[in-house]
């Protein structure tokens, strides 16, 4: 059963390194939804707009360098604090720690904007992804929704869809129809893996 009243909501915490459009979407989800919410947005990059786009929507929004991820364990710990049941990685450009991976096992996913194991690995992010799928002349592309492990973009997969690539398309038109994608397929993603050992 997915709404009870006075049920405590499922706490989601996203991690971003930029625009965050992705993220505002997922906290608009579950700001509707009432099932979730997404209690904090970390950044490691201090003008990220996703920063912005979470303070505006009044969630707490925090920014981090290498040695409160890797060296310290300043961001563990909060995460600790926080007990998220899930941890979402939404646009996150940076290798996420071994140790966090550990302390939260089956609870890390990220979003990949390419049919995965096609066009993964360091360096495959954002638009370099969609420029290397136009090169290749790929007739589709799609998502990849998956857990976290040590290396980039190889955990389990989750979920996968896929979209057409037309000969007019541009980098630019190749973006667009994968965050129409992302904004459709990860909040309910999330929802899924947040809500389904409930419902069996
Ligand atoms: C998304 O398309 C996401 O799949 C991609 O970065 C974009 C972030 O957009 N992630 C990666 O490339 C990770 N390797 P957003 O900041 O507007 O949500």
């Amino acid at each position: 059963m997915q709404k009870v009243e006075n049920t405590p909501k499922k706490k989601i915490v996203i991690f971003a390194s930029g625009n965050g459009s992705n993220a505002e979407n997922i906290i608009k989800y579950f700001l509707k939804k009432g099932t979730a919410e997404v209690v904090a947005v970390f950044s490691n990059n201090r003008t990220a707009k996703v920063l912005r786009r979470a303070h505006d929507l009044e969630v707490k929004a925090l920014h981090f360098d290498r040695e409160a991820l890797y060296e310290s364990d300043d961001v563990l710990n909060l995460l600790k604090d926080m007990k998220p049941d899930l941890v979402v990685l939404a646009g996150f450009l940076w290798m996420f720690p071994k140790k966090i991976i550990k302390r939260f096992p089956n609870k890390v996913i990220n979003i990949h904007p390419a049919l995965l194991p096609k066009y993964g690995g360091k360096g495959m992010y954002g638009m370099n992804v969609h420029k290397a799928i136009l090169e290749q002349k790929e007739v589709e592309t799609g998502i990849s929704i998956h857990y976290v492990n040590d290396k980039y973009d190889e955990g389990e997969l989750i979920f996968q869809t896929t979209t057409a690539i037309e000969a007019k398309d541009t980098v630019e038109d190749i973006a667009e129809k994968i965050h129409q994608l992302e904004y459709e397929y990860f909040p309910k993603v999330i929802e899924k893996l947040l809500f389904s050992s409930e419902d069996a």
